[in-house]
């Protein structure tokens, strides 16, 4: 690393992780990660089958302060000696946004230190930056639960929207298929777990938006079909394994054939450009990575995909997304600005 490196404490409230990270380093990356906690709620949030707003705010409030001072500490740094405080200003559950920006608020008034509210999809975009040192042009798959795009990123400041979602993200398919087949919540994991020992061929399950122009996804239909499947089932009974790996079966040659059609776009504006970057909650399953990789190794490009620690919600990103903001010699936020619940990344290309 040459040149002067950025600390920049990270603050991430958006939606059921409490998180608090140090990281130094300077754009374009690999950075040092200091210090990650991460506090997940799953736990207040499991007997509801979700997130429930009212509790999340509650829960980030009642542990902020404690996850910043355990951060610095893990750290071995003091508040002063940190160059920028960033937190997620959206998009998100607003109370829970609200909760962190206003704490890096009080801190950046106290210490005189800059603010930088961070957009949290810019968080898991620069990710890979952080751990593989990625330079741009990169093709991003976003890929969380709330959100599925292809984005062109040709810098900090240039994303250029391929395809998005037409109805669920995938991330809330998987949840949503959990629920179906009465596996555990988030379903993400536990449907990746049941798909192990499952046959990915023991039902017929669509494959939305397979072979269609442009770059854009569903999962509403599939989301249907595997209920109907378990309907069927309730007499007979289904295998939740099958179902689950037939399930993620469809789900991952979607996302390749989106994928593929999103590489097309992705060079009429960047000829040279090779890299797939893989980042949100979904990128940590393992099955949707290693079919990705394949899938760039077919189409000339590599992947970068963080390790799962920083797939999921955390801090570090949105640190990282500040230090990208110091390291391009940007200034901090005013302390006004406020916190948004919906907040795009990029707008359509
Ligand atoms: O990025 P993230 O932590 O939060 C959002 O910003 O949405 O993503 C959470 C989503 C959830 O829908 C969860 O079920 C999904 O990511 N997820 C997974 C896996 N791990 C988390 N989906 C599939 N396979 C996984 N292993
Ligand atoms: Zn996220």
């Amino acid at each position: 690393m040459s040149g002067k490196t950025w600390t920049v404490l990270g603050i991430e409230t958006s939606c059921d992780e409490t998180a608090a990270s140090v990281v130094r380093g300077l754009a374009p990356g690999p950075g040092e990660i200091l210090s990650n906690i991460v506090f997940s709620q799953t736990e207040a949030h499991a007997p509801y089958g979700g997130v429930v707003p009212e509790i999340a705010s509650r829960a980030h409030l009642e542990i902020l302060d404690t996850m910043i001072e355990r951060a610095l500490a893990d750290a071995k740094l003091s508040l002063a000696e940190v160059d920028g405080i960033a937190a997620t200003a959206g998009p998100g559950l607003i109370g829970g946004v609200m909760v962190g920006l206003t704490t890096a608020k009080a801190l950046a008034l106290a210490t005189a230190t800059p603010l930088i509210a961070v957009n949290h999809l810019m968080g898991h975009a620069m990710t890979a930056r952080m751990t593989h040192g990625v330079e741009f042009p990169f093709l991003l798959l976003l890929v969380s639960g709330g959100h599925c795009q292809l984005v062109g990123v040709g810098g900090a400041e240039d994303f250029r929207l391929y395809g998005s979602t037409i109805d669920d993200a995938v991330g809330e398919a998987f949840d949503k298929a959990a629920k179906i087949l009465g596996l555990p919540y988030p379903g993400g994991p536990a449907v990746e777990l049941a798909a192990k020992t499952g046959n990915p061929r023991a039902y017929e399950l669509p494959r939305p938006m397979k072979g269609r122009d442009g770059a854009d996804f569903s999962f509403s239909g599939l989301k249907t079909a595997l209920r109907l499947l378990a309907q069927d089932g309730a007499k007979d009974g289904i295998s939740v394994e099958d179902a689950a790996a037939s399930f993620q079966a469809a789900v991952i040659e979607s996302l390749v054939d989106r994928t593929r059609a999103g590489m097309a776009l992705f060079r009429r504006d960047f000829r040279e450009g090779n890299v797939l970057v893989v980042a949100g909650g979904v990128a940590a399953n393992q099955a949707i990575g290693a079919a990705l990789a394949k899938l760039a190794g077919q189409e000339g490009f590599v992947t970068r995909i963080p390790p799962p620690r920083l797939c999921t919600d955390n801090a570090a990103m949105i640190a990282w997304a500040g230090v990208e903001r110091l390291s391009a010699g940007r200034a901090g936020d005013a302390l006004g600005i406020s916190p948004r619940a919906r907040w795009p990344l990029a707008a359509p290309a």
